[in-house]
């Protein structure tokens, strides 16, 4: 229901293959510290970043370089990072990268400054910041979580086997992004088709939750149906660059905020999700595509009316003569085969999980209650199992 809300988006956005020209202008606002955030090396072998260097280096920046950001970053790099913001007092976190490379800024924006143990007050306690807090600014290399338009950070700790997301509010929000399609283009198709599950996940985590005619419901069917237009080409033709940049925009559209007003949102996958990922290190969007049938098909009949919309308006399927059950589940099976079509991982056992640790995976779930139905921790362990 939309009742009362406030809502600002803070983040510039520069979109398109000249993206990267509007980061000069965008420099200009900081002070000339800048800390260079990347992963494994993506980005000095597609050039991206000697671009970027070049850009620094003419508007005057100091750099300093902090690389290594891995997929899911963990508390040991977090402390790392901080330590490199905070002798060298820098002016701007400048993210290269994924969403990794942007949550992991993120937590250094809130924790470099942070007189306490930044995992245990912001992750652990999710206390809001009241430090000083360093802005943070993203070239995006790939495409799927959202982190260049919102204020999320996913940390992982393995000495405790959690993988906990906050997400902060506007003043952690990136300052700007720059979003060239383009640079997707060299992703191995792994990581596209995850990040491409991702986009999928965060739509139907807010999607699937309240009983009312809601515009941000026909919002995310928009979206949706453009994502498995420009997905279903972007498989086949990863250059096509129209498929690419609509993959690229859906995607920050999809958890930026807007499609969640007026939603309770569910996000039940993603704790799953996160708590298989601090088990295992495996890819984001396949941690949320391995267990997303088990669970859907088992909250199905709880929302049932909005599984039946899903089917009709997203998946196309004809209701005349059927039951609302028997239209809800030929959705999620057009669903099944979109994401056989796309390769995504269907089964936990692909990515290393085993019976043994499904205690200890449903355990590290958090229970989310804004969805059609609140799992028990039972029910969590019998879903993980369905998803082996
Ligand atoms: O590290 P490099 O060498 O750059 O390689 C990366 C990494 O191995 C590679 N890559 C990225 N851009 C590339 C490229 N390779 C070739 N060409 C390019 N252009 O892709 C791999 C994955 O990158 P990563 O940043 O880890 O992926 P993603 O964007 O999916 O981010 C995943 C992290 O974001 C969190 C996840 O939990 C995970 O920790 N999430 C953040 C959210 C948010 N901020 O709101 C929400 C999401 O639900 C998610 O939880
Ligand atoms: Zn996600």
């Amino acid at each position: 229901m939309l009742g009362n809300f406030s809502y600002c988006n803070p983040t510039k956005l520069h979109f398109g293959p000249e993206a990267l020209d509007a980061l000069a202008g965008e420099l200009a606002h900081y002070g000339k510290r800048v800390q260079l955030i990347y992963g494994g090396g993506s980005i000095k072998k597609n050039g991206i970043y000697d671009q970027v260097v070049s850009i620094l280096k003419a508007a005057g920046k100091e750099i300093f370089e902090d690389p290594g950001v891995m997929p899911n970053p963990t508390t040991e790099k977090l402390y790392e990072g901080c330590k490199i913001a905070r002798e060298n007092n820098v002016d701007l976190l400048l993210a290269v990268g994924g969403g990794s490379c942007c949550d992991y800024a993120k937590g250094v924006s809130v924790s470099a400054w942070c007189d306490e143990d930044p995992w245990e007050k912001y992750y652990v306690r999710m206390e809001e910041p009241a430090n000083r807090l360093i802005p943070v600014g993203c070239v995006l290399t790939m495409v799927g979580t959202g982190s260049e338009m919102n204020g999320g950070s996913v940390i992982t700790n393995h000495a405790t086997k959690q993988k906990i997301g906050h997400v902060f509010g506007e003043e952690v929000f990136p300052k700007f992004s720059i979003l060239n399609p383009k640079y997707t283009y060299t992703l191995p198709k792994y990581q596209m088709v995850a990040g491409i599950y991702d986009i999928m996940n965060h739509i139907t985590e807010q999607y699937f939750s309240g009983e009312d005619d809601c515009t941000s419901d026909y919002l995310m069917e928009g979206l949706m149906r453009s994502l498995l237009h420009s997905s279903r080409i972007a498989v086949k033709d990863p250059e096509n660059y129209e498929a690419r940049s609509n993959l690229m925009w859906i995607a920050t559209w999809a958890l930026n905020t807007l499609v969640a007003q007026g939603k309770d949102t569910d996000w039940m996958v993603h704790m799953i999700g996160q708590s298989v990922g601090a088990y295992t290190d495996a890819t984001h969007g396949m941690t949320l595509s391995a267990v997303s049938l088990p669970y859907y098909r088992y909250v199905m009949p709880y929302g049932l009316h909005q599984f039946k919309k899903f089917a009709v308006n997203v998946w196309g399927v004809r209701p005349e003569g059927k039951t609302d059950e028997a239209i809800a589940q030929e959705g999620l099976a057009a669903m099944e085969d979109w994401m056989k079509e796309m390769g995504l991982v269907l089964h936990l056992a692909e990515l290393g999980v085993t019976e043994d640790m499904l205690d200890g995976i449903a355990k590290g779930s958090f229970i989310m209650e804004g969805g059609y139905k609140v799992l028990t921790h039972q029910e969590i362990v019998d879903i993980l199992r369905q998803s082996l």
